[in-house]
């Protein structure tokens, strides 16, 4: 690793933090990280700065075809005041293969951990103590040449924001009720599905409202190309239990790696739990769930961690997962998973820093 230099240039004037429950992503810390990618020089200029505004040209080539990759994570403080992250190296891993994905150059990444462990020194203060509570941590790139031309742009610019963030469902782990998406996809093989770019969210607003409109609060994914292969929850990976057996799709080309699911996969296969990630059509999981074999389902990630699903309504066809309680084995691995995060337990993987 090369040594970049780091630029620090404090705040003046502090804000005041929120108080506990602030809504996800509204809130931001004094400071930001940025950097900026030009063709002769590759990434430089890293800095440090007062959180502020940017300017940007609007003949950007973020604001016209979408050319942008960005990464989450946490920052969490553990009962005896340190501060620790989640697995930080497997999202900068991640930015990377987004990156490639979407004609971004590389980053360091262990360059970039080590500026993003500055930012979070500078603002720990901000890590909030709070249960359940933690600082979400947002990088991303945009393309920043001004030209309205469709080829990759020659310049970048990498920020990271802080943001203190209550639990994702303030009112604690609650199943919720999904719509099987039978119009709308989110991604197809070949497509950008494994990548964690602005596009993959946004295009799913539609079916989500739609989704909303008949009383569930997500949506689940199918396959873009037979619509019968189950992908990802709303913007999660999702498991199931069937039978004793813990099943997740396979990461086809059009499913996102996500750092919870892997290290879901982990603790599972450390208690002894038997996991596989094969595809799993819907008509499929309608068959066992008929044979009372579907005991539990829920989502994983970053934001929430898990998201236990109460039930799934495909046409008019409904299943009711584990009568809309949460399941023993989703509270144990929120517990687990959590737990370490948190410091409480023993990171016998060794997954924080
Ligand atoms: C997650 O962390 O689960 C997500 O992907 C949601 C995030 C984009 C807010």
């Amino acid at each position: 690793m090369k040594t970049q230099t780091l630029e620090i240039v404090k705040s003046q004037q502090l804000k005041a933090k929120p108080s506990a429950g602030v809504p996800f992503g509204t809130t931001f810390t004094d400071h930001m990280f940025i950097m900026e990618y030009e063709e002769e020089k590759g990434w430089h200029d890293a800095r440090i700065t007062p959180y502020s505004p940017i300017t940007l040209d609007p003949a950007a080539m973020i604001f016209h075809y979408g050319q942008t990759i960005f990464e989450g994570l946490k920052a969490y403080r553990t009962e005896d005041n340190r501060i620790l992250l989640f697995r930080p190296e497997k999202n900068f891993e991640r930015l990377n293969l987004s990156g490639a994905r979407l004609s971004i150059p590389p980053v360091d990444e262990e360059q970039v951990l080590e500026h993003l462990k500055t930012l979070i020194e500078l603002e720990k203060d901000w890590v909030p103590a709070e249960p359940g509570h933690s600082l979400y941590i947002r990088p991303f790139i945009i393309a920043t040449e001004p030209n309205l031309a469709v080829s990759p742009s020659k310049t970048y610019r990498m920020m990271v924001l802080l943001s203190p963030v209550g639990p994702y469902f303030p009112g604690g782990l609650k199943p919720v009720t999904i719509h099987v998406e039978q119009e709308f996809t989110r991604a197809v093989k070949g497509g950008t599905g494994m990548a964690k770019t602005a596009g993959n969210y946004s295009s799913g607003y539609q079916a989500q409202a739609g989704a909303k409109k008949s009383g569930n609060a997500d949506v689940l994914w199918l396959d873009g190309i037979e619509k019968r292969y189950i992908e990802e929850v709303g913007s999660m990976n999702i498991f199931f239990k069937i039978g004793g057996e813990v099943v997740t799709p396979a990461l086809s080309g059009s499913i996102l790696k996500g750092v919870t699911r892997m290290s879901i996969l982990e603790v599972l296969n450390s208690w002894g739990v038997p996991v596989i990630e094969r595809r799993i059509a819907i008509d499929e999981l309608y068959d066992l769930y008929e044979q009372g074999l579907i005991q539990e389902a829920f989502g994983t990630g970053t934001a929430a961690v898990i998201s236990p699903v109460g039930e799934l309504n495909w046409g008019d066809k409904k299943m009711v997962i584990n009568n809309h309680e949460i399941g023993e084995l989703s509270q144990k691995l929120y517990d687990t998973i959590t737990g370490i995060q948190t410091g409480r337990r023993p990171d016998e993987f060794n997954w924080t820093v």
